[in-house]
């Protein structure tokens, strides 16, 4: 379990974001802790996503800053980001569907010597040294997400679930401190669902912190250690899923998203 005291490995200080007049995200500021599961969660169209395309690069901010391992990286890409301990999933995993699940979860390491021409010609010992030690860690974080016995199928044969995993694995190749997860529970069976919180347990376990966006409350109250709820741009309420799910602002922002 997460301590209270975990430095904050990510935040988010005065973070806005607007579309023209739409304010998507206004005046958000939080922190995740290191190693906690940290859960965000909201009415459609809060503004949840957003949060994360700023956090992860993916969108400019309009306004305030991010800070990510003590350092302000606002400015910076999502490769750059990625490059200091950020992993990101998406809503929609969209795995290359012709290559092997191996394969698609090698593309994902950073920064190997082998993509550099001049190194292939200089280094072919070690470019080939990497791709064996590369190859034998996509081949363990397919086995962490109960997918080995998939590892040489295309990524085509994939059920939705299964590609949530195959993210998973994906994310975890660039050896990231924290993964930002947007809705792994949505369309997956609940077996599968099970293994998935499974996984996430385990790898929080090795010291990866999370910040999961999900609209399974079930899954949020058994996995998160805290959770921060977000309505029409602005952070509401954070706290145990116990004490957010009976919030009257938290109640009234889930009523007024459905009237
Ligand atoms: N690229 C964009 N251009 C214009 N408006 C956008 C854009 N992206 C998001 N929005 C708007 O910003 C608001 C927040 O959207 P966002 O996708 O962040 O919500 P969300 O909390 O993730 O919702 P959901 O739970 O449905 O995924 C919405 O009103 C949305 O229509
Ligand atoms: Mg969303």
């Amino acid at each position: 379990m997460a301590t209270e005291t975990g430095a904050p490995v990510l935040s988010a200080r005065h973070v806005v974001r607007h579309f023209g007049g739409l304010y998507a995200v206004n005046d958000v500021s939080f922190d995740v802790r290191k190693g906690e599961i940290l859960g965000l969660i909201g009415p459609n169209g809060a503004g949840k996503t957003t949060m994360f395309d700023l956090l992860a690069g993916s969108l400019p901010p309009s306004g305030g800053d991010i800070v990510l391992g003590g350092a302000s990286v606002a400015g910076e890409s999502a490769h750059r980001r990625i490059g200091r301990g950020l992993g990101r999933t998406f809503q929609i995993p969209r795995p290359l569907a012709n290559l092997s699940l191996l394969e698609n979860v090698m593309l994902a390491r950073q920064g190997q010597t082998g993509e550099s021409l001049l190194a292939n010609f200089l280094h072919p010992f070690r470019v080939v040294a990497e791709e064996k030690a590369a190859e034998e860690k996509a081949g363990e974080l397919l086995e962490l997400v109960s997918l080995s016995r998939l590892a040489h199928e295309p990524a085509r044969v994939l059920s939705g679930g299964q590609r949530k995993l195959l993210e998973l694995a994906r994310v975890m190749m660039a050896d990231p401190a924290i993964i930002l997860l947007d809705e792994p529970a949505a369309g997956v069976n609940a077996t599968l669902l099970e293994v998935i919180m499974d996984r996430i347990r385990e790898i929080n376990a090795l010291g990866v912190t999370f910040l999961l966006i999900e609209h399974n409350i079930d899954m949020v109250t058994r996995l998160c250690h805290r959770v921060l709820v977000m309505a029409s741009g602005q952070l509401i309420c954070e706290g145990t899923a116990t004490e957010v799910a009976r919030d009257p602002r938290v109640i009234e922002a889930y009523l007024g998203g459905a009237a």
